[in-house]
């Protein structure tokens, strides 16, 4: 039973698919800017699920994670630059900093920053990946307004934002946090996990208009460019929400059987209060608890591969069928 790994495994919505399809006749170039429809789409539910109102650049990408990792670089950070990461976080984070050349500074407090001028960009991850954890609307402010005050840009990575269950994940986007002002802001998004889309490549990015301006410019002459029929299905991805719902229900029940049964094993699971993970500890050495699963058949990833910080929990994914889900229940109950 693999849960180690975030790989959606429910079906691509039909509508979707016939999407991608219908526009399956392409032997032009795409724009890398994205199609205006697209454009559309993904600026209308910015300002629906993000609660943007103010004047959004915005830019589709190749699934988001190729985005998380050149971003630093297609920005010009470079050597001598720092790039803040939360200290328990997706390693594609250090990826890209590494890629650029920079220094990574892990933390997950302004104070423990402090004022280095070498700091260039930061990344917040809300709901978090491996964590579950959701920063506040305040928490979210502060940093926005610490980033313009030194001129460091702020990148929020929202993949998980349709998946909140103890609590309501706010985006960086919203009035609440920029007051509609985006500058030195950007929300990177992904359809991966929102509608079962990690095999078609589409993700995107919106915010500060200049920077997206610049990263499209990049970005033009760099080949990153989205298929036009993965355009296409984005457009139907985007303005549905009715698959949104349904996938939801689906993890939300696996979630159920799954914490009740680390529960009852002896595990205790830390923050996930959104997300597609159960952040669990058994208060041992994370590889200890690996091994401990595997020997009953179950794949978890561990903590150490988020952090230094992480080394006493495993990440257990909601990503694996209902069967999978049940199998897996039924050996934690032997435990
Ligand atoms: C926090 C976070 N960001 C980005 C990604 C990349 O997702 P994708 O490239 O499928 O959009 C993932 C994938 O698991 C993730 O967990």
């Amino acid at each position: 039973m693999d849960l180690s790994v975030g790989t959606p495994v429910d079906p691509v919505p039909a509508s979707v698919r016939q999407a991608l399809a219908d526009a399956s006749d392409a032997p032009g170039y795409p724009l890398t800017a994205g199609t205006p429809r697209l454009r559309a789409a993904i600026a209308g539910w910015l300002a629906r699920a993000c609660g943007a109102s103010g004047e959004l650049g915005v830019l589709p990408t190749i699934g988001s994670k190729e985005l998380v990792a050149w971003l630093p670089t297609l920005l010009g950070v470079g050597p001598g630059d720092v790039v803040v990461i939360p200290s328990v976080c997706y390693p594609t984070y250090e990826v890209g900093a590494k890629l650029a050349g920079a220094e990574v500074i892990r933390a997950d407090s302004l104070t423990a920053i402090g004022p280095d001028p070498r700091v260039k960009l930061i990344w917040i991850n809300s709901p978090s990946n491996p964590t579950g954890k959701v920063l506040p609307r305040d928490h979210l402010r502060k940093v926005v307004d610490w980033g313009r005050e030194r001129g460091v840009v702020v990148v929020s990575d929202e993949c998980y934002l349709s998946l909140g269950w103890e609590s309501d994940p706010v985006s960086v986007l919203s009035d609440e946090v920029t007051g509609g002002d985006y500058t030195g802001v950007l929300a990177v998004h992904s359809l991966s996990k929102r509608s079962n889309l990690a095999g078609y490549r589409a993700g995107f990015v919106g915010g500060d208009p200049a920077l997206i301006r610049e990263l499209l410019a990049v970005r033009k002459h760099a080949g990153m460019i989205v298929p036009a029929p993965v355009q296409a299905a984005m457009v139907a991805a985007l303005d549905d929400e009715a698959h949104v719902t349904e996938q939801r229900a689906r993890y939300a029940a696996r979630r159920d059987i799954l914490r009740t049964a680390l529960t009852k094993a002896g595990f205790e699971i830390s923050h996930s209060e959104a997300g597609l993970y159960l952040w669990s500890t058994r208060d041992e050495d994370c590889w200890a608890t690996v091994d401990a699963l595997a020997r009953r058949g179950i794949l978890a990833a561990p903590g150490a591969f988020y952090g230094p910080a992480a080394a006493k929990h495993v990440r257990i994914a909601l990503t694996a069928t209902d069967e999978r889900v049940a199998a897996a229940a039924g050996r934690l109950a032997d435990w």
